[in-house]
């Protein structure tokens, strides 16, 4: 059968500014949450390895944006860092970091590949996270003013532009779960997070309209479908509620300019409202998104845990759900991840029967593979799990897309191995492979495949 994806489709990569930047300290750069973090515990980080230089594209871009334009992109998905072009996250543009900023997407243009730019990914620069991060409205100004200062000074060029990447994860992990800065367990800050973050991307949105750009402008969200673990209606119930939290809590403001009213039930009847401004509701009605990112790795099985009081409570959301091994369900042998090809086609089809089909992109898919080395063989990692596992999913993205679904592009995570915020280097990712100690980069076979394929716009098979 012959996969052949529509013209003009979008092939490349996904990276972010934190994890592939390095230069932590140099050009200017104020310390984001993460550089802070290193600084108080190193040792919170797989084997201690932290922001400072990672691939060090800061100074390799020009290699690495060549690199990808032979290995088959005509487009590339990274982020602009907050704390890089306004150190102190609000007042003074550090020009060093225009500059640099400049010739990455000059660089990219001139080498035909489209630049899709997040605005935020996870690196809240520290200097607001000390004056409480997106649960203080004035960082949600610093934030729009950043965002606008973003699209005056690239905007002529980046046509693609989102507010955040993933917003739920930096609130499950910084008020939930504590794998995020600033590591509390308060769920009555996690909503208020949530909250200002979604006014925070309503305010750019507006901003990016203001300014009249011919580009779009919308959000990259981690949308796992949530499947029950059993017909039981406790299993199913719970289900609901973990897609209401986790995919909900953005999709429907996003898109549909206003949240799930039963997500505002149980947020009341838990006493947990946000502080809400007059004019907010308009603002985020009026202020939905345009495109929409899909980052989508591995679906979530719900199950109830009938030993809890109140299985239900939202107070203990990862109480309800797992991840973990189910019997009979593929798992990534090398992390330890499901992997469920058809989540992806669910996914679009939901997007196109419950929110309108909006222009959409697989703007992440990926395995994470830890000690990849063992799988080098005449120089180069033999990585035939990841051919399978990209065309596995985009046969699946290629059906969505025959049944109607509006879907414009596939993003793999990652073009070089890139850091992973606390697991570091120990899942790669990359279609080529990075020394740790020389930083050589060193195509993987799937990079090849890669090439090919982009090369024919689809594969048959
Ligand atoms: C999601 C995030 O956007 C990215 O930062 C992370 O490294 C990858 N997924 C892999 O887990």
């Amino acid at each position: 059968m012959k996969y052949q994806f529509p013209e003009g489709f979008w092939w490349g990569s996904a990276s972010s500014a934190a994890q592939m930047e390095g230069a932590s300290q140099e050009g200017g750069k104020g310390s984001n949450v993460w550089d802070y973090w290193y600084t108080q515990e190193p040792n919170v980080f797989y084997n201690g390895v932290g922001p400072q230089t990672v691939t060090d594209f800061y100074h390799r871009y020009e290699e690495d944006i060549k690199l990808m334009k032979e290995f088959g992109h005509n487009s590339f998905r990274t982020s602009i860092s907050w704390s890089r072009l306004i150190p102190e996250g609000k007042g003074e543009i550090n020009q060093e970091a225009v500059k640099f900023y400049n010739n990455v997407i000059d660089q990219l243009i001139a080498n035909e590949i489209e630049p899709f730019m997040a605005l935020f990914h996870f690196d809240m620069p520290w200097e607001m996270q000390k004056i409480g991060g997106f649960e203080n409205r004035d960082v949600v100004e610093a934030y729009k003013d950043y965002a606008g200062a973003c699209f005056k000074l690239f905007g002529d060029r980046v046509k693609y532009w989102f507010t955040f990447n993933e917003p739920i994860v930096p609130v499950e992990g910084g008020y939930l779960n504590q794998t995020h800065y600033p590591r509390k367990q308060d769920f009555k800050a996690a909503v208020q997070v949530t909250y200002n973050t979604m006014i925070a991307q309503a305010k750019a949105i507006e901003e990016y309209k203001k300014q009249h750009q011919s580009g779009k402008i919308g959000v990259i969200l981690n949308l796992s479908p949530v499947y029950p673990r059993s017909d039981n209606p406790f299993d199913e119930e719970a289900a609901y509620i973990a897609d209401l939290f986790h995919n909900r809590s953005f999709l429907d403001p996003s898109i549909k300019g206003e949240y799930p009213e039963k997500l505002i039930e149980i947020i009341k009847r838990y006493n947990l409202m946000p502080d809400i401004q007059p004019g907010d509701k308009e603002l985020i009605r009026q202020n939905t998104i345009q495109i929409l990112g899909v980052n989508y790795y591995s679906p979530r099985r719900v199950k109830a845990k009938e030993t809890l009081p109140n299985p239900y409570s939202p107070i203990t959301p990862e109480w309800f759900y797992d991840n973990y091994e189910m019997p009979g369900r593929k798992m990534n042998p090398y992390r330890g991840w499901e992997i469920y090809e058809k989540g992806i086609y669910d996914i679009m089809i939901r997007i196109r029967d419950e929110y309108g089909d909006i222009e959409r992109y697989v703007s992440e898919n990926g395995m994470g593979v830890e000690n990849e080395d063992r799988f080098i063989k005449d120089g180069m990692v033999q990585d035939d799990y990841r051919i399978e596992f990209v065309k596995e999913h985009l046969k699946w993205l290629y059906r969505s897309i025959q049944e109607g679904c509006n879907v414009k592009g596939y993003h793999m995570w990652t073009f070089i191995d890139n850091w992973s915020w606390l697991n570091a280097f120990k899942n790669r990712y990359g279609f080529i492979s990075l020394d740790l100690k020389t930083l050589k980069r060193t195509p993987k076979k799937s990079a090849y495949w890669f090439k090919e394929m982009t090369k024919n716009n689809g594969f048959e098979e």
